[in-house]
C-alpha cells in the first residue's frame, strides 16, 4: 500500500496577519507546517510527504521538513500553484510521477498542525477498505443558515444532517487525478470528487485537526500547547 501525503502550503496567509507564508508561522518555536509534516510522519503510514510551498520558499520549506523523514521515507518540496487546487493538483501530479506505486493519496493543509495521527490512519483504513474518498468530519455545533446576496435567511437546514469538514482526505489516487483533471471547482478536495458522481465516506474527525485562519485560531492553538492538550 503506497500512501502519499500532498501538503498544500502555499497559501499566503494574510488572513493570519503575520507578514510570512502561514505555513512557516511558528506556534511554540516550531512552523506549522513542520508540525504538520511531523503529524503525518507519526501515523506510520505515511513515507513520503510532497509539499507544495510558496515558490519563494521551497529552499527554507525544503531545510525545516527534511529533517522530519523518517528511514526509508523523504520529503518533497515543490513550488505551488496560484490557488488551492492548483496547489494540490502539481503534488499530485509529481507524486504519480515520482513515486511509483502511489495508490493511496492523502490531501492535508499545512494549517492544520495538531491532527491527531489516529485520525491520519483512520481515513487511510477507510480508503484501504475500498472507498474512493474518505473525509474526517465533525458535528455542527452552531445552527447553520443559508443567506442571499443581501444577507437575507432564505433556509435553515436540519443542523443534525451537516457536518464541519477536515484533513486529511483520503483518495484513490487515480480518482482525485480524474477529478482535478475534470476541470470543476470546489472548496476541497472530496468536493471535487463529489462532483464526477463519486461517493464519498466519512470518518469521525476531531478537534485539535481545527485550521488555523487568524490571529485568534493561532491563541487557541499556543493555549492548547500550553495545556498539554496537543
Ligand atoms: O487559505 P486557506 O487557509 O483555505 O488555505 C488552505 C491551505 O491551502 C493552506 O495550507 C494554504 O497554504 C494552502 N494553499 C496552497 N496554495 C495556494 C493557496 C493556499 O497550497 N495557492
Amino acid at each position: 500500500m503506497g500512501v502519499v501525503a500532498l501538503v498544500p502550503a502555499a497559501g499566503r496567509g494574510e488572513r493570519l496577519g503575520y507578514g510570512m507564508p502561514k505555513a512557516l508561522v511558528p506556534v511554540d518555536g516550531v512552523p506549522l507546517l513542520v508540525r504538520a509534516v511531523r503529524g503525518l510522519f507519526q501515523a506510520g503510514c505515511v513515507r513520503h510527504v510532497v509539499i507544495a510551498a510558496p515558490p519563494s520558499d521551497v529552499d527554507i520549506v525544503n531545510t525545516v521538513t527534511a529533517p522530519s523523514a523518517p528511514a526509508g521515507g523523504a520529503v518533497h518540496v515543490l513550488a505551488g500553484g496560484a490557488e488551492r487546487s492548483d496547489s494540490v493538483r502539481l503534488a499530485l501530479e509529481y507524486a504519480l510521477r515520482e513515486l511509483p506505486g502511489t495508490t493511496i493519496v492523502l490531501v492535508h493543509d499545512a494549517a492544520r498542525p495538531f491532527t491527531p495521527p489516529s485520525v491520519v490512519n483512520a481515513v487511510v483504513d477507510a480508503v484501504a477498505a475500498g472507498h474512493p474518498a474518505v473525509i474526517p468530519v465533525l458535528p455542527v455545533a452552531d445552527t447553520i443558515k443559508e443567506v442571499d446576496a443581501a444577507g437575507t435567511v432564505v433556509a435553515t437546514p436540519d443542523r443534525a444532517t451537516l457536518r464541519v469538514v477536515q484533513t486529511p482526505q483520503g483518495f484513490d489516487a487515480r480518482v482525485l487525478l480524474r477529478a482535478h483533471e475534470a476541470g470543476l471547482h470546489a472548496t476541497d478536495d472530496a468536493g471535487l470528487v463529489e462532483r464526477l458522481g463519486v461517493r464519498v465516506a466519512t470518518v469521525p474527525g476531531h478537534q485539535n485537526a481545527m485550521k488555523i485562519t487568524t490571529p485568534f485560531d493561532l491563541a487557541v492553538a499556543e493555549a492548547l500547547l500550553a495545556g498539554g492538550k496537543a
